[in-house]
């Protein structure tokens, strides 16, 4: 299936079965994960965070991501592989929409960015170069040094409406999708119902919305210094690895 056939396919997926995402970095950990049947592959900026050890995602660069885009794509996976554009890649239409090739070039189908009315011209730039896009509303990750900390979004009525203008402004200009990340739950489910593109909740309870999109290491447990509140480990990779890393040690300590 070609990129617009895939985004076109979860677009319909509206009023189906819900949307299975999670973010992958490299090569094995997408391979494993679409091998599983998942729907979409994100190489989220969350990268900076999980992997490359920054304290939030305003550090991660256009080479990160290439970098990480191009280990996820040789997967070749059946999911979706949608690519995050980093902080300040996005800054004016004619960047986003160099930026976005750049990560279809490396290997991404779909690009994903933060923000509602005021990116409304650079997806809708992004899209007309054939590119699908994925918008990503509420909790805004890039925003955090701006904002002052990670609050949850959509808690008044006022704050729900502005939502939902964001979300018509980048359904007008052409996304597939939106993410939805730390928004009150009664708001998820209530503009899920009213928004006419799969909206992909995380962090906004479960069953809001159209699907869910997780951090695979807070989904595996690989990364215990941080878990979030709304995480739910399926697994204790942290574990595992200490463990058999102490057996290792316990094994050759033993020749001698
Ligand atoms: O970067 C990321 O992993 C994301 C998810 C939290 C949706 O944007």
């Amino acid at each position: 299936m070609t990129a617009s056939e895939k985004s076109d396919a979860l677009r319909r997926r509206k009023n189906g079965p819900p949307i299975s995402a999670l973010t992958a970095y490299d090569y094995a950990t997408a391979r494993l994960i679409d091998e599983a049947g998942v729907d979409l592959l994100l190489v989220g900026d969350s990268l900076g965070m999980v992997v490359l050890g920054f304290p939030d995602t305003t550090h991660v660069t256009l080479d990160h991501m290439l970098h990480h885009i191009a280990a996820v794509a040789r997967a070749k996976p059946n999911a979706l592989v949608i690519g995050d554009l980093p902080i300040h890649t996005y800054d004016t239409p004619t960047q986003a929409v160099t930026t976005a090739k750049q990560l279809v070039a490396a290997g991404a189908e779909a690009v994903k960015l933060e923000g509602g009315v005021s990116e409304a011209e650079k997806i809708r730039a992004i899209v007309d170069a054939g590119i699908p896009v994925c918008g990503h509303l509420g909790m805004l990750p890039q925003s955090v040094l701006i904002e002052g900390g990670y609050r949850k979004k959509g808690k008044t009525a006022e704050q729900a409406e502005l939502l939902y203008q964001d979300s018509k402004a980048i359904i007008e200009a052409g996304v597939f999708a939106i993410v939805f990340e730390s928004v009150a739950s009664e708001t998820a489910k209530d503009l899920t119902t009213r928004l006419d593109v799969p909206i992909i909740g995380i962090g906004c309870g479960t069953g809001n919305c159209d699907g869910e999109v997780a951090v695979i290491t807070d989904l595996i447990g690989s990364f215990p210094w941080f878990v979030p509140p709304f995480a739910r480990p399926e697994a204790d990779v942290a574990k595992s690895i200490q463990s058999a890393v102490r057996s290792y040690i316990d094994r050759i300590s033993q020749k001698r």
